[in-house]
């Protein structure tokens, strides 16, 4: 090996797993409700891109959660394609018992790294998340797969820094549990590429068998890099929202995920495969200014991919 060679990280054969998030993560936050039916059509659509997982709903408190009030008949309605894993976001016991009833493949348990905002998005205590994840492992059993998501686990928009130490604390509780799928999320964009690799390299140092997911948000414009340096050290799998839509509506300050199209062209582009037909998710992304009454924040889908080629003037 020539020690001086920059190590090239588009050499492992291996694929990136994709997981389209914007059904959830993106409509969440939406002040228009998504008629069901579009919600229905896009996760369908979604289905036949490629992408390896789909967040389809959150059976979260429909008090809480408006945008997603529809969650049965969203996850009821649409077609389920093999091959393509069908998750939904889960807060507690009760939204567990909703999700199992529908058949998702994978709950996405969701808890906070931090305090504050443990507290002002779940009402509970991280203590009261875990103790309600121990239920929810034992009832999927079985029945379906179980992720957790760590949000702020780059940083608290109330609590500020969340150290390093802490956030393995909270994923050694929930190995202990059982867990062995655990997403690192950014929630409001204040990670950087030096802690992204701070943070995975030691809980995958620790956990080689826990399949660890990257979730940021492009808060701060650090989306593309932070997902770069995920899969320098390694991460594979890679939550990202169509068109760049998301954010959590308790955490001041949030705005959309990375964007799933943007983030495929940057892999493919590197050599990377993805399994995702880029073309598809591009007109996908095209629709969603008409879905959500605004403009999104994709760049790919305006500029077109850096294929794209123009007459001379
Ligand atoms: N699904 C549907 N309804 C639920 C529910 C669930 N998972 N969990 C609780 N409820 C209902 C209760 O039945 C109760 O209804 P009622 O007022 O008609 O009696 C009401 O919601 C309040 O229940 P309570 O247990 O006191 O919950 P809470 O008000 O303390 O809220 C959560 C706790 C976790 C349910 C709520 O904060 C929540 O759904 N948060 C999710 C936030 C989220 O998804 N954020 C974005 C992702 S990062
Ligand atoms: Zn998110």
């Amino acid at each position: 090996m020539n020690a001086l060679r920059t190590p090239d990280v588009s050499a492992s054969p291996e694929p990136l797993r994709i997981h389209e998030v914007c059904v959830r993560d993106g409509f969440q936050i939406e002040p228009v409700f998504v008629p069901t039916e579009r919600k229905i059509e896009l996760v369908n659509a979604l289905s036949r891109s490629g992408v390896a997982k789909i967040e389809v709903t959150s059976f979260s408190s429909p008090k809480a959660i408006p945008a997603l009030a529809d969650a049965e008949a969203v996850m009821r309605g649409i077609d389920r394609v093999p091959g393509v894993e069908y998750a939904a976001l889960v807060p507690n016991v009760r939204g567990a018992e909703r999700a199992l009833a529908c058949a998702v493949d994978e709950l996405n348990l969701v808890m906070s790294a931090s305090d504050s905002h443990s507290r002002a998005n779940l009402r509970m205590t991280r203590e009261q998340s875990l103790a309600q994840f121990a239920d929810i492992v034992a009832a999927a059993a079985g029945q379906a797969a179980v992720n957790a998501s760590l949000s702020t686990a780059f940083g608290c928009p109330f609590d500020g820094d969340v150290p390093a130490e802490v956030v393995l604390g909270w994923v050694a509780r929930l190995v202990d549990l059982g867990i062995d799928r655990i997403a690192l999320c950014d929630t409001t964009g204040m990670a950087n590429p030096a802690q992204v690799q701070r943070l995975f390299r030691a809980v995958t140092e620790r956990w080689p068998d826990v399949t660890f997911t990257a979730h940021f948000h492009d808060t701060r414009a650090m989306g593309l890099a932070n997902a770069l340096a995920a899969l320098e050290v390694g991460i594979t799998h890679f939550d990202a929202s169509l068109g760049g839509l998301g954010g959590c509506p308790f955490a001041p300050g949030a705005s959309g995920n990375v964007c799933t199209e943007d983030l495929v062209h940057m892999f493919e582009a590197m050599g990377r495969r993805t399994g995702v037909d880029l073309e598809r998710l591009l007109t996908l992304a095209r629709q969603l200014p008409d879905i959500v009454g605004h403009p999104v924040p994709g760049q790919v889908m305006k500029a077109g991919p850096a294929t794209r080629r123009y007459p001379l003037p």
